[in-house]
């Protein structure tokens, strides 16, 4: 390593070099720089800094040519920044001084003066949140699309019967829509956590300072409002050091690949053909470079592997945090990729999901005929019996023998006939084929939160009001 004690102060050296001695040897810069993944900040930080310049200016302690320097020097920045023409250096180790550092050498004198008042750790703190809060804008607009595209597919077949499954196995019959309306629920949910995480992200951490604040009189309500802010974080400490909003908007999105997770297991399970429920457009599928009869169903196979990513990405902010003493701590830096991977892997997956449901065909022939062979409603049959007076656990027990002999003969529970069905029960009579009738089944289950047809659409003229 160089060791050169008289280190000159070139217009390239480091923002903090004042007090070293030598600069950081070339691995330690290589290896402590963020500016490869956190230029993507760029905007919002020019957005927090101008905000900053802004106060500054309104304290007295930023006079009007600094300011008007500053805001010129910035607005050539931001395009350089668009056009992609900015000069990124490693040699700035972050966006902070990268764009600090080319704001002086455009405006000058004025561009050191940007720093006052101010931290890299409230900076980037205030970074972070505002990227998030329009991450989560963005993902909330993409959930409104999915769930809408769910209401639309949901009503074209609040009557088409499909079995419902519990440990996989036919269990009762159900509607198509109502399975889909089940999801669209998930949603709501991942909306709502989405939300009610935004109002912890949408803080002012500025004015924390590197931790203990400032001792210049600052308003750190003018920037909160400026910056679109609901108010600021209230312990300068806190404000600097915690991470939780992150970690918290990482639990959501888990959640939510949780979700179109297992929807996408069931449109893998559904598309194989020994069930052939559905078929997915082909520009939604791949084929084998080796077999050419294959179809396969990449897109939902992807989404559900890329879940694993963000389970991965929450444990890694978790981790991240666990053991930092206050307040802030380097080790933030590594906030940024699991979160930035976090957010664009559930956008993708929402934006893709969403298409491939517009190519989704449902094939209500194959629902149905999978709806008869299960004995799917071999528990309206134990209903029907409790009805005619049989305590629940004695119908279930006789409708038990019916199946088991109904199995035996190949023949499905509406196949058999009354006089059949009375050996087993003289309570049956002939009314017992409106309770066999997958139907009747569907139709009966008409209370709140039930599958009946009626019910579903009523569900699904409800979401829809709530969703505007
Ligand atoms: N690049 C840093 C980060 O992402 C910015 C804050 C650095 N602060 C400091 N005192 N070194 O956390």
């Amino acid at each position: 390593m160089a060791s050169n004690k008289k280190v000159r102060r070139r217009s390239g050296a480091k923002l903090w070099s004042g007090r070293f001695s030598e600069p950081p040897a070339d691995l330690v810069k290589r290896f402590t720089a963020s500016v490869g993944f956190d230029r993507r900040l760029a905007e919002f930080d020019i957005q927090g800094s101008l905000a900053h310049a802004r106060m500054l200016h309104a304290a007295g302690i930023l006079n009007r040519r600094d300011l008007a320097a500053i805001r010129s020097g910035m607005a050539r920045i931001l395009a350089e920044v668009r056009r992609g023409s900015f000069p990124w250096s490693l040699e700035h180790e972050d966006v902070h001084l990268n764009i600090e550092r080319r704001l002086t050498d455009i405006v000058g004198e004025a561009g050191r003066r940007l720093h006052t008042a101010r931290s890299r750790n409230d900076q980037v703190a205030t970074d972070v949140r505002l990227y998030l809060r329009a991450s989560v804008d963005r993902l909330l607009a993409l959930i409104g699309r999915l769930q809408e595209a769910l209401l639309n597919l949901a009503e074209s077949h609040a009557d088409t019967v499909m079995p419902g499954f519990t440990h996989m196995q036919v269990a009762q019959p159900v509607s198509f829509g109502h399975h889909l309306m089940a999801y669209f629920e998930m949603l709501a949910r991942d909306a709502g956590r989405l939300a009610d995480c935004r109002r912890r992200i949408n803080r002012l951490p500025l004015g924390a300072a590197a931790l203990a604040g400032t001792s210049f009189a600052i308003d750190r309500m003018m920037v909160a409002k400026d910056l679109g802010f609901e108010g600021v974080c209230e312990n300068s400490i806190d404000a600097v050091s915690d991470r939780d909003f992150a970690v918290e908007f990482c639990a959501c999105a888990a959640l939510l690949m949780t979700h179109l997770s297992r929807f996408c297991e069931e449109i893998v399970i559904w598309m194989n053909p020994r069930f052939g429920f559905i078929g997915l457009a082909d520009r939604f599928c791949t084929g084998s470079s080796i077999m050419p009869q294959k179809k396969n169903p990449d897109v939902a196979e992807l989404i559900r592997g890329k879940t694993g990513r963000v389970n991965g990405d929450l444990v890694a902010l978790l981790t991240l945090m666990k053991a930092q003493p206050l307040a802030y701590n380097k080790d933030n830096q590594e906030d940024k990729e699991p979160l930035f991977d976090a957010v664009d892997t559930v956008e993708t997956s929402l934006a893709v999901f969403t298409e491939m449901l517009s190519g989704l065909t449902v094939n209500r022939e194959a629902l149905l005929a999978a709806a008869r062979e299960g004995y799917a409603t071999a528990t309206d049959l134990a209903d029907y019996l409790v009805r005619k007076g049989m305590p629940f656990r004695a119908a279930h027990e006789t409708v038990a023998r019916v199946v088991r002999y109904a199995e035996s003969q190949g023949r499905d529970l509406a196949e058999i006939k009354l006089t059949e069905l009375r050996r087993y029960s003289r309570l049956i009579g002939s009314d017992v084929f409106g309770a066999l009738s997958l139907e009747g089944s569907l139709r009966s289950r008409r209370h709140l939160g039930g599958t009946a047809p009626a019910r579903v659409r009523s569900a699904i003229a409800k979401a829809r009001k709530a969703l505007r």
